[in-house]
């Protein structure tokens, strides 16, 4: 990779991002095996989640789902694997995008990963943020 940086969000810059997250995903000794077990044919994950970002980013409506229920469905996701993957999102959207821009991404992710944790963990009669055990 170039130090070049993409300076605007387009279909090509966000392909390159997914790309390139979903590599270091399956590389990442915590997250890797969780979502290699989930997914059993990348591509269309990896479309999802291009269509995913282009609709948060640029509102174009092209991701039409419920993560909410994926995420309950997913083996071994847990409220602080949320930080490793959010880490290694900042790293990856810094890695590519010009600072500004990569800032937008990761204020919108964690966003969507605080939404995405309270639907999946949260516990009306337990503290929240949950405690470690
Ligand atoms: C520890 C954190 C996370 C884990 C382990 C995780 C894992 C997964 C897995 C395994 C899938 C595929 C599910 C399936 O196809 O059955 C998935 C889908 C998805 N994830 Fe995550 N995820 C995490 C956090 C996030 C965050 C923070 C976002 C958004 C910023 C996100 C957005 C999505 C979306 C949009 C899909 C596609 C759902 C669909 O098929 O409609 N995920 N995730």
């Amino acid at each position: 990779m170039t130090d070049a940086k993409f300076s605007e969000v387009t279909d090509d810059s966000i392909r390159h991002l997914v790309d390139e997250f979903y590599t270091r995903v399956r590389a990442d000794a915590e997250l890797g095996p969780v979502f290699d077990n989930a997914i059993g044919d990348w591509d269309p994950h990896l479309a999802t989640m291009r269509d995913f970002w282009s609709s948060v980013m640029l509102t174009s409506g092209r991701y039409k789902g419920n993560p909410v229920m994926k995420h309950r469905r997913v083996e071994g996701i847990s409220y602080e694997l949320f930080e490793r993957w959010l880490a290694l999102f900042g790293d990856t959207a810094g890695a590519l995008f010009e600072p500004a821009l990569a800032d937008v991404f990761k204020s919108k992710a964690a966003r969507i990963a605080e939404s995405l944790r309270l639907a999946v963990f949260y516990r009306p009669d337990q503290p929240w943020p949950p405690t470690a055990a």
